[in-house]
């Protein structure tokens, strides 16, 4: 992509309205703008990231078994009314009327929609277990919009659904999930805490809260420091195999949110425990026949006997992660991208367009990546070479490719590193190689 032709517009300045470093970020590097309190529009840089990190979300659920599909946005009221909670939910829920007029609303979450799926097309006991989940908008009239796309009105998530024939079934479900956010999480550079959440009047201990830490985040959250050194990338996963000794040395270990810490416990890991504030990005929640008895979603069991599946759900905040991400990973200049979900894998900056040189071999070095299908961000505009190293720094691409006539007589082009700042001059040849490699 050609930065001249790129709707990009990135700003200067440091909008007043935004509070916390990734939403600062997010809008001057022209990546997203506000349409009303809480909702936004996705730019194209953004819109980018937004859907590598789906991509990435999407990929982790397919490799566990689950099957993707696409839920509405609008629903029927009706199905809320048989789950009971279509007044329990109150004002966040965006109720709309129809022209003849039939209740319907914005789907806050899916779990009645999903289990009227199932009611009416799981027909036997050998139709599970089954995984099924949707990436699609959500709306939540939240009382205080905030952070940018982290608390928003309107937000993309990914949510799961388990249904299973019975407890040791949907615990399976359970930690075959917990597995994937592990791995879906440290795919995109974070590390996120599995933490002890509230169950509510399920009980048992088959909730989690998948926190990062971050200083803005907005829980305060309780853990055990060794959790924070567990690499899940390092070995590969069998999910037809066993997924209980990864969850079990996660669980062993201490980790609550604010809601369920137990301040003796956390007296005891002594200088062990970190107290700090954590972004939520993940929650996952067995809660057994809670939706699947009111609405009826059962089967025949082997012997002919009526079976209420047992459920779970799992949520991932795709749009939320996007803040998330860049709250873990800025400096001072902006946004330093993990390369697994950066928009552009390298930013090729020519420092004197018009410079028959410099333009000649920005234009060879641009073809060739292109060609070698390395994603590449050419900024090719007439601006000052400050400007353009203060954009590519603020949009923060993993790799900076810098052309300019004094390197190129000495045979030379630039090759930064953002997350370290680390520079090297080399051939055209060897950076070339770098890059691919
Ligand atoms: N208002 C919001 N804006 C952005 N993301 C959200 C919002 N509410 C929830 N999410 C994301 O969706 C995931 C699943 O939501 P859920 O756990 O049902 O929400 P809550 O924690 O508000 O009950 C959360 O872990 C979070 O990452
Ligand atoms: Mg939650």
């Amino acid at each position: 992509m050609r930065l001249s032709r790129y709707f990009l517009p990135t700003m200067k300045e440091t909008p007043s309205e935004a509070q916390i470093a990734s939403h600062r970020l997010m809008l001057r590097a022209g990546m997203v703008r506000q349409s009303a309190a809480g909702i936004y529009s996705w730019l194209p840089m953004g819109h980018k990231v937004l859907k590598k990190i789906e991509a990435i979300v999407r990929a982790e659920q397919d490799a566990a078994g689950a099957q993707e599909l696409l839920m509405p946005t609008i629903q029927p009221a009706e199905l809320w009314k048989e789950s009971g909670r279509y007044d329990d939910y109150g004002k966040e829920m965006l109720r709309i009327t129809d022209r003849h007029e039939r209740e319907m609303l914005y789907g806050p979450t899916n779990e009645e929609l999903i289990t009227d799926i199932v009611r009416k097309d799981f027909r036997s006991y050998r139709h599970l277990p089954k995984i099924l989940y949707h990436i699609q908008w959500k709306f939540r009239d939240e009382v205080r919009p905030r952070f940018g796309v982290m608390r928003g009105r309107e937000f993309l998530m990914k949510d799961s659904y388990s249904f299973d024939l019975d407890y040791a079934g949907a615990k399976r479900s359970y930690e075959t999930m917990f597995v994937a956010y592990l791995r879906t999480f440290a795919k995109m550079g974070l590390k996120a805490i599995p933490m002890a959440a509230d169950t509510g009047p399920i009980g048992g201990d088959l909730s989690h809260e998948f926190i990062i830490l971050a200083e803005t985040g907005e829980s305060q959250v309780y853990c055990h420091r060794d959790l924070l050194d567990i690499d899940v990338l390092a070995e590969p996963i069998d999910y037809a195999g066993d997924v209980t000794t990864l969850v079990e040395r996660f669980t062993s270990l201490y980790a609550a949110t604010d809601e369920k810490h137990d301040v003796s416990k956390g007296a005891e890991l002594g200088d062990k425990l970190v107290s700090a504030r954590g972004i939520e990005v993940g929650h996952i929640f067995y809660f057994g026949t809670k939706y699947s008895a009111p609405l009826g979603a059962s089967v025949p069991g082997p012997g002919g006997e009526n079976i209420t599946l047992e459920m779970g759900s799992y949520g991932i905040g795709v749009s939320r992660l996007v803040g998330a991400i860049i709250e873990a990973h800025h400096d001072e200049a902006g946004i330093v991208w993990p390369e697994s979900v950066a928009p552009f894998h390298v930013g090729l900056v020519n420092l004197k367009t018009g410079d028959a040189d410099c333009d000649r071999v920005c234009g060879e070095l641009y073809g060739t990546m292109n060609g070698k299908g390395i994603d590449v961000l050419y900024d090719d505009r007439d601006e000052r070479a400050g400007v353009k190293f203060a954009d590519m720094d603020l949009i923060g691409l993993p790799w900076q490719l810098v052309v300019g006539p004094k390197g190129l007589k000495a045979g030379v082009v630039e090759l930064k590193y953002r997350a370290s700042g680390e520079k090297h001059e080399l051939s055209v040849e060897s950076a070339l190689a770098r890059l691919a490699g």
